[in-house]
């Protein structure tokens, strides 16, 4: 499916859990969002429009709980004010090295308060819960210092790590190729070991092979075709054309 502007699909995976995906902004950035009602957990992922997200959720009588963010870059935090003023005791979490203090006031990055931080090395996996929501949270650092992924529940949301066909560019300040190389190394490793049908939610919708813009693939889908995954070795994978661009829009 492709979602229009703010439009949010909702599924359900295992136990009491809804996944809402939308994509939002000129960047199309997808957001998502791991909701357990019998508890009273709504986990938003990256908030782009936050009044958008505070609708959607009122409509449902929900109100959201924490904020998961998988780098400070604007485009996946520009929502975060607008939540954090209408529920000022909400959650943020984050990894502490996407906070780093000689990256703040960097054009790029946003500043952002987080409540609760991360602190795991690179690669390295912890378990996050709230409720019923049961995600891993994999430091993936490269695209942007302290960037993390999220799986669970039938999604794996990749941030700016992986895009459907691609990975994110790594020429922003904070960025390191090398890094970035072994944060995919891990991602192949551990969507090799998750269900094949799982969603892959990218940070952005961009273009797949066919050139349509899904707003996700198969785990199955991605692992077969995404040019970063399928890389034989750094050499081969820094020279990628999408590692670097000449504009400076879409972080
Ligand atoms: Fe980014």
């Amino acid at each position: 499916m492709v979602l229009g502007a703010g439009e949010f699909a909702v599924s359900y995976g295992d136990d009491q859990t809804e996944i809402w995906v939308t994509q939002m902004g000129s960047w199309a950035n997808m957001n998502t969002a791991f909701i357990d009602r019998t508890h009273g957990i709504v986990a938003i992922v990256d908030p782009f429009d936050g009044k958008g997200w505070l609708k959607a959720l009122a409509d449902e009588n929900l109100v959201p709980t924490h904020i998961l963010l998988t780098h400070t870059h604007k485009d996946h935090t520009a929502g975060v004010k607008a939540i954090r003023n209408a529920h000022p005791d909400i959650e943020v979490w984050g990894h502490e090295e996407s906070v780093s203090p000689s990256l703040l006031g960097r054009i790029f990055f946003r500043r952002t308060d987080f409540t609760h931080v991360w602190n795991h090395a690179p690669n390295e996996a912890v378990v996050w819960e709230a409720g019923s929501i049961h995600l891993t949270v994999i430091h993936s650092p490269g695209h942007s210092p302290g960037h993390v992924t999220f799986h669970g529940h039938g999604v794996y949301v990749a941030g700016d790590l992986l895009f459907t066909m691609r990975s994110g560019r790594v020429d922003l300040p904070g960025s390191d190729p090398a890094a970035q190389w072994r944060s995919l190394a891990m991602a192949k490793t551990v969507l090799e070991s998750l269900p094949g049908d799982w969603r892959l939610i990218p940070g952005h919708r961009y273009d797949w092979i066919d050139g349509t813009t899904p707003d996700w693939v198969t785990i199955e889908q991605a692992l077969k075709h995404n040019i970063s995954l399928n890389a034989p070795d750094i050499d081969t994978f820094d020279a990628l054309p999408f590692n670097r661009f000449d504009d400076e829009l879409s972080a």
